[in-house]
Formats: C-alpha cells, sequence, structure tokens
C-alpha cells in the first residue's frame, strides 16, 4: 500500500516538473520572444554572395576594433584565414548563404551559428597573441568534418 502512495507522489512531482519547463519555454517565447542566436537581423540568403557586404567578405577596421565579416557555407568559411589584432573589440558578423552552420574558434568563447536568412553578430576580444582553429559545430552535410579556417590573434603593433 505504501509504495502505492510513493508512487503516485513521484508521478505528480514529475508532472508538476514537465508543467514548470512547458510554462517556462511558453513564457521565454512570449515574453522575451525566443530566436536564433544574437541580434535579429534579416538578410536574403540568395543575394548574401552578390549584393550585401558579405559579398566582400574580411577584415575592417572600425573605430577602436576591427569587424570580421564572414560566410559560413558548404563546406569552408570565406574568409577561410582570419587575422585579428590581440586586445582589440573584435565584431564577427557572420551568415549562410545554403544550410545552418556553427562557427566556433577552438580554445575561445568565440562560438555561434550561421543561419541562412539571419546575420549572427558578437563582439570579442582575444587578450593574446596566437592561432586558433575554427571550426563547424553543426552537421552541415557530408564534408562537415573538413569546414574548418584559421584565426590568426596578432600582438598588437
Ligand atoms: Cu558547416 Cu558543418
Amino acid at each position: 500500500m505504501k509504495v502505492d502512495l510513493y508512487e503516485k507522489i513521484w508521478i505528480g512531482l514529475a508532472a508538476m516538473m514537465i508543467a514548470g519547463f512547458l510554462a517556462a519555454i511558453v513564457y521565454g517565447a512570449a515574453a522575451h520572444a525566443v530566436h536564433p542566436p544574437s541580434h535579429i537581423e534579416t538578410i536574403d540568403p540568395l543575394r548574401v554572395k552578390t549584393d550585401s557586404e558579405f559579398a566582400e567578405p574580411g577584415v575592417r577596421e572600425e573605430g577602436d576594433g576591427v569587424t570580421v565579416v564572414m560566410v559560413a557555407e558548404l563546406y569552408r568559411f570565406l574568409p577561410e584565414v582570419v587575422r585579428v589584432p590581440a586586445g582589440r573589440p573584435v565584431r564577427f558578423r557572420l551568415t549562410s548563404p545554403d544550410v545552418l552552420h556553427g562557427f566556433q574558434v577552438v580554445g575561445t568563447n568565440a562560438n555561434t551559428m550561421a543561419i541562412p536568412g539571419y546575420v549572427s553578430e558578437f563582439t570579442i576580444t582575444f587578450p593574446e597573441p596566437g592561432e586558433h582553429l575554427i571550426v563547424c559545430n553543426e552537421y552541415c552535410g557530408l564534408a562537415h568534418h573538413q569546414m574548418q579556417g584559421r584565426l590568426i590573434v596578432e600582438a598588437a603593433r
């Protein structure tokens, strides 16, 4: 008889937890407008390579830092080698013209997704000079494992 009572208590607790998780999802979507990472900036994926800032990806000086405009596509990053200064803010702007890709600078906190139709943006400062691998960490197709780039953090001049 006692076992039966404990079963009912645990079923009740589990049901309450599920209700709590569902409520958190609904609240997040309704009150905080759950959306892809970064801000909401849309872009026509068909125009990424021809008619946007991403048509000429690269590193641009901007204010006291630099902006890195990058394309993640099947199966490479453009540019494949990125040189940024150490100790200055680096703003990354990324998008994809085809499918979902990941963007992770190994050994750092730089990590986001490149989502067709959206621009992902984040700013980070690399304190030390060095060389990092950039990998795609979202499965995007047969050559996903070969999709990689290099980030070279150069000593400030
Ligand atoms: Cu791109 Cu995996």
